[in-house]
This record gives structure tokens, sequence and C-alpha cells, in this order.
């Protein structure tokens, strides 16, 4: 990736970001400094960005040193909200993810991006050896998700998925009641999304052809997809409206209820067997906003159980259910939990005014019925600053990142094709139907190459 030249108009945006200014030495924080400091550069500064630093902003043993966006006005506001945590002006700006995975210094890096960014950040940041927090889906295409699996593998990297769902008292305890077969054996997993589209980025109705405005670098944005007029609504945030860059509200949901119907399911090393599309409302590929609005997919997996994916349909209820021959679980945000045996609907008691997880206040609660456990996170964030200094695994690796999206790019592209897809876990390749074998992958807008 090296080999790809800055446009003039990256060399100045660059020199402008990296007026702010840095006095960090290198050997002041790194994971071979006497702190013990884990150091990280964010990457990214829209919806999710701000979230996650604030996360590690709060845990002593992280260090933000760095802040790389291509739109100047949010990376202004990155550096600033970071120096203003550290009372200091440290953190340094960059205009281009591939200077700051140079630096040495740096341990760590947080990934969130539009989706056809995922693949080319994740891999380079293997490569120069960062440990990853990256977001979800694992990437636009399944592809792709391959290639960061393999990288990440490759350079043995900690990496941690923001499906922070995982690190939910509730949702554990859901796939926990599944896992130990309190159910009965499992049957049937509905995993509901939400449907439509939203204006996440306030735009109103500015839907012309406009120039890009100064201060974002959109041929930087567009990286690798296909080049398209700028168009304001389709840019930050809304972009996962647009199929060229994002996969709608099934691919920006399948890796949270998705990943908690695999958790309970046990298959974050596998996967389904068959796709079937049985609706979809998608819009003309033309449209400013293309992905699915209303969409229901069934798949089929090894044991005879069938997990619907649905957005827009009144029968599957937002969130994860189990359902078994001995009764069901279900689990969503906000610590929503149900469960149709009253003694296991004890594990999780709610108080009023708020849900609370007695289970986190007690943790042996309901051992008698949960002989084994599965992994319990102290937080996401937390967990992933835990696991680079121990080098186990994080609660949602890489490979289980991969595994939880790829149920929604099958959906996605039975879609497209219109016919049930069959699908192999082991070689992880569709088979017998190369027009949706295609679709696993796609052309990458020059210079830009996924690497083999
Ligand atoms: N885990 C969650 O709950 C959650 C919630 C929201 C979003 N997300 C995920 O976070 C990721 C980002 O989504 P978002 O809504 O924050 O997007 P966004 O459009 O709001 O922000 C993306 C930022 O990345 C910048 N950017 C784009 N390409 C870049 C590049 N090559 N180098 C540096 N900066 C670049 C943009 O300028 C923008 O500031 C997505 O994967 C999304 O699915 C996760």
């Amino acid at each position: 990736m090296k080999s790809v030249p800055f446009t003039r108009r990256q060399a100045l945006l660059r020199g402008a970001a990296l007026s702010f200014p840095t006095i960090v030495p290198a050997s002041v924080f790194g994971q071979n400094a006497p702190s013990k400091q884990i150091t990280m550069a964010v990457i990214g500064w829209g919806m999710m960005g701000p979230g996650n630093t604030a996360k590690f902003l709060s845990e002593p043993d992280c260090r933000v040193l760095a802040a790389c966006d291509i739109d100047q006005q949010n990376l202004g506001k990155a550096v600033n909200t970071i120096n203003g945590a550290y009372k200091n002006k440290d953190c340094k700006a960059y205009h281009d993810y591939r200077e700051v995975m140079a630096r040495k210094d740096i341990d760590t890096v947080m990934l969130a991006l539009p989706d056809n960014w995922h693949a080319l950040t994740s891999i380079e940041a293997a490569a120069q050896g960062k440990d990853i927090y990256g977001e979800k889906p694992l990437a636009r295409t399944l592809r792709e998700q391959q290639a960061i699996v393999a990288a990440v593998k490759k350079h043995g990297r900690i990496w941690q998925t923001g499906s922070w769902q995982r690190s939910e008292d509730n949702f554990r305890i859901g796939a926990e009641i599944v896992r130990n077969g309190l159910i009965g054996k499992l049957t049937r997993v509905e995993v509901g999304l939400p449907a439509g589209h939203n204006d996440f980025a306030k735009t109103g109705d500015k839907r012309s052809v406009t120039p890009a405005p100064a201060h974002l670098d959109y041929e930087m944005w567009i990286g690798p997809a296909a080049m398209q007029d700028y168009i304001e609504c389709r840019v930050h945030k809304n972009w996962r409206w647009d199929y060229n860059i994002g996969g709608g509200q099934l691919l920006d949901w399948i890796g949270h209820h998705g990943d908690i119907a695999h958790w309970g399911m046990g298959m974050d090393e596998s996967g389904p067997l068959e796709v079937r599309p049985m609706q979809v409302d998608m819009p003309s590929r033309s449209e400013i906003w293309n992905t699915a609005t209303r969409y229901r997919a069934e798949a089929s997996y090894d044991g005879d159980i069938t997990m619907v994916i649905a957005g827009g349909h009144a029968d599957i209820a937002m969130g994860t259910k189990w359902i078994g021959t001995e009764g069901w679980v279900y689990v969503n945000r906000g610590g929503t939990y149900d469960c149709s045996n009253p003694k296991l609907k004890q594990i999780i008691k709610k108080r009023e005014g708020e849900r609370v997880v007695e289970a986190a206040k007690a943790p042996k609660l309901g051992d008698d019925l949960i002989k084994n456990r599965l992994y319990q996170s102290p937080g996401h964030h937390r967990n992933f600053l835990d696991c680079v200094k121990s080098r186990q695994p994080t609660v949602t690796p890489v490979e289980t990142a991969h595994r939880s999206a790829t149920p929604g790019h099958l959906a996605l592209i039975s879609f497209l094709v219109n016919r049930p897809i069959r699908w192999d876990p082991k070689t992880q390749e569709i088979l017998d139907d190369a027009q949706a074998s295609a679709l696993m992958g796609r052309d990458y807008r020059g210079p830009w190459k996924l690497p083999a």
C-alpha cells in the first residue's frame, strides 16, 4: 500500500493536519515503556469514534497519542477532545492512516471508519504490528473479511470487534442458558434488526450533486469503492444506506443481534449451510439511498436449526430470541431479558425504574442452573486492553466477527441473486453458484488493492 501516491490536495491537507503539535517521545509510552501504558491512535471521528475514544481515555493504562481523519473538521474535534481530556497538547493529528500506523511507539489502533475502509486499514494495522479495536461488520464484503482474518492471524495481533453486546450481562446470560441446554434442543433463532433508512447526519433534503467541502478529502473517503458524485446525504453517517460504501440496516446490525445469536448457538467458528431470501424491499441501485428497507431471510444450520433474520417484520422482535424444544430466551438492548422458564427468569431481576443485572452483583447467581459459563468480559474496551497485555483472545476476536457477519452477507447476496444459496462453513465458499460467488468480493478502484 505504500506505493499509493498522495495527491496534492492530500499533501496540503496533511500539512495542515500536522500543524497540531506533538511532544511525546517514543520512549515515554509503548508496551515496553516502564509505565506499561498501552498507546493508541484513533482513526475515524464520526458517530462511533468519539464514544470508543471516551472509553479508552477513561482507562488509566491507555494513552491516546494520535488521531486520524480525512475530514479536517472531524480531525480538529478529535484532537481537541483528546487534548482536553489529558489537559495537554500532545495528541498528534494525521490525515493518512498509513503514516500513523507506521509509528513504532503506537501499540494499538481504534478504527471507526465506513465499511469500505475496514479491510485496508485493518490489514495495514496488522502488518504494522498494531493490536486492533475495529468496528462491525468486519468488512463490506466476505472476501475482505477473509483477508482481515488472515492478516490478523498471520501477524499474531489481538483484535476486539465493536460488537459490545457481548460485554453486557443480559446478552451473555441469554447465550449461556441456550448453551447449557436449558431450553432443550435449539430449533429456531430469531434475529430482529431495524428496517428503513435514517438521516443520521441530519442532512435534510441535501440530495443534489455539489462539490465536496474543502475540509473533506472526498477522493480518499471513497477509497477503494467506486467513485461517485458527492451528494451530502450519502456521505458522513448516512453512507450505510448506499451499497457502494455500506450494507444497509442488515449489515449495520448483523454484528450485534446476529453476533449474539451465534454466541448462543456455539457458531463462533462456523456458519449456515444454506440461506434463503424470503422477502426484500430493495430500492433501485440508482437511488441515493439504495439499501434494502424491509427484508427477511432464513438460514439453515447444522442440527436442524433455522435462523430467521428480519427487518421490518412485526412477528420478529428487535433483538435475539432462541427457541428450543423446552422453552425460549429473548434478549435486547437496555438490559431487556425474558425467558419462558420462571426459575431461569430469576437470574436477571428487574428493579423499579432501571434494569439491574443481578448476576453482575452476585456472579454465582444461577450457578446451580448454568454449569458452563461463557466468556465474562469486564467491559468491552477494558477487555481489549486486558487482552493486549495478556495476549489472550478478546470476547469478540476477529474470527468471531467474521462468522457473526457472514449470515448477513449471505442474506444480502441471496437477495441480489434472488435464490437460495448454499454455503460451506469450512471452505467458506458459496457452492455451485458462480454469480453469487462473484458477489463475495468486488473490484477495487485503483490504485487501491486488497492484499492477497
Ligand atoms: N458498535 C456500535 O454500536 C456502532 C455504532 C455506530 C457505528 N458503528 C460502526 O462504526 C464505523 C463507523 O461508523 P460511523 O457511523 O461512526 O461513521 P461516520 O461516517 O460517522 O464516521 C466515519 C469517520 O471516518 C472518517 N474517514 C473515512 N475514511 C477515512 C480514512 N480513510 N481515513 C481516516 N478517516 C476516514 C470520516 O471522515 C468520518 O469522520 C462503522 O463500521 C459502523 O458500523 C458501530
